[in-house]
């Protein structure tokens, strides 16, 4: 662990190497932005998601919480979508989960977690939706792994949801949604391969937001 007084030091450090491999660096920090990927992910300290995809500052736009939900009336992540689609352009979205997710594992336990109750209800819902699935897996470990994948494929619909998303495609055929799954075992991204496509226009039967919809 570091301590607190190191991480100045720390800094300094990172610039110093950053400023060697280089000479742009500082140029390129402080441009514009133009990340391809936008990332929802879990707030989890084992997930620092620019190490593990191998992405530079600048290259992706990050939103965390408890168990990467994906929530409506959550202002904080449809501002972050509605930003990164809308002024940033993003190429993708991608929703991170990973496997041994505590605000999962909480979720799976039916207790009061008092203030925690409104947001593992959404957890509890995807356990809900998928129940006969989830129930008819004996082993309560790999139970919890596939409520892990369920979570980042329900939060996947829920970005395709979106009217910002939803229109994006129809203009210009991008952002697409991806669901992975990170492995703190084995440190290795999984795509779970969601069918970005057949989501979309099997939800827009209901949740049609381009405004194109014929019945209305
Ligand atoms: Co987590």
């Amino acid at each position: 662990m570091v301590g607190y007084d190191k991480i100045f030091e720390n800094n300094r450090k990172w610039l110093a190497e950053k400023k060697a491999q280089d000479v742009d660096f500082l140029a390129k920090l402080s441009a514009d932005q133009q990340p391809d990927y936008l990332y929802i992910g879990c707030s989890d300290s084992r997930v620092p998601e620019s190490d593990i995809m191998g992405l530079e500052p600048g290259e992706i736009f990050v939103h965390r919480n408890v168990a990467n939900l994906v929530v409506s009336i959550d202002m904080n992540v449809m501002s972050v979508i509605n930003y990164a689609v809308t002024a940033l352009g993003v190429k993708h979205i991608i929703v991170c989960g990973h496997y041994n997710c505590g605000g999962v594992k909480a979720a799976m336990i039916p207790k009061d977690m008092g203030i925690l109750n409104p947001w593992l209800r959404n957890i509890r819902d995807v356990y809900r939706l998928h129940q006969d699935e989830l129930d008819s897996i004996a082993d309560e470990h790999a139970r919890y792994n596939r409520l892990v994948e369920l979570n980042v494929q329900e939060q996947c619909i829920n970005v395709i949801k979106t009217a910002a998303v939803q229109q994006a495609y129809e203009d210009h055929h991008y952002p697409t949604v991806h669901g992975w799954v990170f492995d703190l075992k084995t440190g290795l991204l999984k795509d779970l391969k969601i069918d970005f496509e057949g989501i979309l226009k099997n939800i827009q039967k209901i949740y049609d937001l381009t405004g194109n919809n014929k019945l209305r």
